[in-house]
């Protein structure tokens, strides 16, 4: 989504909000701007495209200043263009914002009215001249109060003002917003990552709250105008992860980072002296939950998918799982006795955190499985089981999606063991086998050029299929996910046993066919599921995992063949050729793979 900064401070501020907006880079956008405060007039410099077109525009423009505000632009309300950029800005104020204003087609009636001339089709231009109207009745504390109570929706804002040269003005409702301290100056930002190449003093807005910025300290207000006290939290400072060494891709190298992110996060909840498994705090009894309700998004919910095989196979809780943005409109019937359970990478997915604020405003248990411990999910839920997986700067959730399941699968063991669903030496077993997954993630990666071999295939096609039964089938919805969001080609994610249901229509000579046919329970069923599409000429890619015996059947095109593993594990190497697939099927066709076109690495409007 779109990415804010905004700095206070003592020496000229363009080059280190240019340098933040860099590090939003990875949210995808499509435009960008900068506004300073200078001399009593406000500079603004944006355009259509990255950062670096931005630079290039600043070379021209005059945007000298100690007081600014940045913003990467992801289109919600206007086509990405110059004009459409943000900063918006009068002679008196300048803002940028993230979110959605809902009712902006009345606000910008009346504003016209009042003679406001409207440049943009975005909805946060109201914003600039309703703050101006109310500055000329106003101070500047009310005038933005009155001016915040008039909006409806989402908003993360940042605002500079001409007659104001010491100050930021920064207000959060439904996307995220962050307060950094520095020597001598001070920031805004709509993530930790804006604001760690800056400082690792950060506190966190609330939604209703909002900010006053100088040099030299930081106020904090509720809804209603009273002052508020805010903990300032340390982050810890992984910026080594940023860069992307010697890969072409972040992508590629949070792939392959896959066996350690898998040994980190075992060794973060698992005892190796007793092998037995950490879940510090949780902080129910088990026999006060009955029911587990699992929610996400996107690969989030597909890891959510996944973990209902699991919990029904080794736990007698009733399982179900469901979409964010269809959970929260849902007549949902609460429950003492039910679990919530939020998976997100970023932790800032707005679907997602109004799904977990619904259950929190009718006291459900919540917790949240997150990448980003700081965000705004972690912070909302009752208790956080973080991935450990460091940050995944690529649009397309590789690593984090290993991650998810891999703290849901350490959950459900410990889960059931504490129901007594599982005997003590099986659960053993399991976290033996655990504590050597990584390894076997890392001998998968090593198909690596067979899968580049066949990728062509897939990277030339009109569509494809992606076939799984039982664990395999929310793999085959990822891998037609990865494949659709990194090679823009149409993939359909289907259970095997549901093609002869109306799909199989779809298949035509040479049209290319994933089949995920592990020696599971359902191995048997799968290999029927794949000779019906053969025998329609469909290009089968099998993906099985290594055994003694051979695979009973002809005109299979390739067959890759993962490590073995406990069936609990199959999913997790399953999704590495299909990750792979999807990386080489982008590259061949010269895609933007860490940030495909339309997508934003963390969706905070509806
Ligand atoms: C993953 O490849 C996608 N980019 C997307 O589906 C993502 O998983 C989804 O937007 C949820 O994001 P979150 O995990 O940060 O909540």
């Amino acid at each position: 989504m779109c990415g804010i900064v905004g700095i206070i401070g003592k020496k000229q501020v363009t080059s280190e909000i240019l340098n933040s907006l860099k590090k939003l880079e990875y949210r995808g956008y499509d435009s960008a701007g900068i506004a300073t405060l200078n001399n009593g007039e406000i500079n603004e410099v944006k355009c259509e495209g990255r950062v670096d077109v931005l630079e290039k525009n600043l070379l021209k423009l005059d945007t000298s200043g100690n007081i600014g505000i940045g913003h990467v632009r992801w289109a919600t309300h206007g086509a990405p263009s110059n004009v459409n950029a943000h900063p918006h800005s009068s002679n008196e104020v300048s803002v940028v914002h993230n979110g959605i204003i809902e009712n902006s087609t009345l606000l910008k009636k009346d504003l016209i009215k009042k003679g406001y001339n409207f440049k943009s089709q975005t909805d946060t231009e109201v914003i600039v001249y309703l703050v101006s109207e109310y500055l000329k009745k106003y101070k500047i504390k009310d005038a933005v109060m009155k001016m915040l109570s008039n909006l409806q929706g989402s908003y993360a804002l940042g605002m500079i003002f001409k007659d104001y040269p010491n100050l930021i003005i920064g207000a959060r409702r439904g996307s995220p917003l962050a307060v950094g301290y520095g020597p001598g100056e001070n920031y805004l930002g709509s993530d930790s990552y804006a604001l760690k190449s800056m400082t690792n003093k950060i506190s966190y807005l609330n939604d209703g709250e909002f900010c006053i910025l100088n040099n030299d300290q930081v106020e904090f207000f509720d809804e209603q105008g009273s002052k508020i006290n805010k903990k300032i939290l340390t982050l810890s400072s992984d910026e080594k992860n940023y860069d992307k060494g010697d890969y072409k891709h972040f992508m590629a190298k949070e792939i392959d980072e896959q066996p350690n992110v898998i040994n980190n996060c075992v060794n973060e909840y698992i005892d190796k002296i007793n092998n037995d498994i950490n879940i510090f705090n949780f902080p129910w009894n088990e026999k006060d939950i009955r029911n587990i309700t699992l929610i996400g998004c996107g690969t989030a919910y597909h890891s959510c998918l996944v973990a209902k095989y699991w919990l029904e196979e080794l736990t007698d809780f009733e399982i179900s799982v469901d979409i964010a943005s269809e959970f929260r409109y849902r007549k949902n019937k609460f429950k003492n006795e039910t679990l919530y359970i939020f998976l997100s990478q970023s932790g800032e997915t707005a679907d997602t955190f109004a799904a977990l604020d619904l259950c929190k405003k009718n006291n459900m248990k919540t917790c949240a499985i997150v990448n980003v411990i700081e965000s705004s999910i972690a912070r909302e839920a009752n208790f956080v089981l973080p991935t450990h997986c460091g940050p995944e700067i690529g649009v397309a959730s590789t690593k984090a999606f290993l991650g998810q399941m891999l703290v849901l699968y350490i959950l459900t063991l410990k889960l059931s063991f504490l129901t007594k669903n599982i005997e003590q030496k099986l659960y053993k077993e399991k976290i033996k086998d655990l504590k050597n997954l990584h390894n076997k993630v890392k001998n998968t990666l090593l198909l690596e050029n067979k899968i580049n071999s066949v990728a062509n295939v897939f990277s030339d096609a009109k569509g494809c299929m992606f076939l799984g039964r039982g664990t395999s089938f929310p793999i085959a919805l990822e891998g037609a996910l990865k494949l659709k969001e990194l090679s823009y080609i149409h993939a359909e994610g289907y259970p095997a046993g549901e093609m002869k249901h109306g799909p199989l229509a779809l298949i035509e000579d040479g049209m290319p066919v994933i089949v995920l046919a592990p020696r599971d329970n359902y191995y048997k069923k799968t290999i029927s599921n794949m000779q019906e599409v053969i025998a329609r000429g469909a290009k089968v890619l099998l993906i099985t995992n290594k055994s003694e015996d051979d695979v009973f059947s002809e005109n299979i095109w390739e067959t890759i063949e993962v490590e073995t593993a406990n069936n609990d594990l199959l999913p997790f190497l399953l999704t590495i050729p299909l990750q792979k697939l999807a990386y080489f099927s982008a590259l061949k066709k010269g895609y933007d793979i860490d940030k495909p076109r339309n997508l934003a690495k963390s969706v905070t409007v509806e």
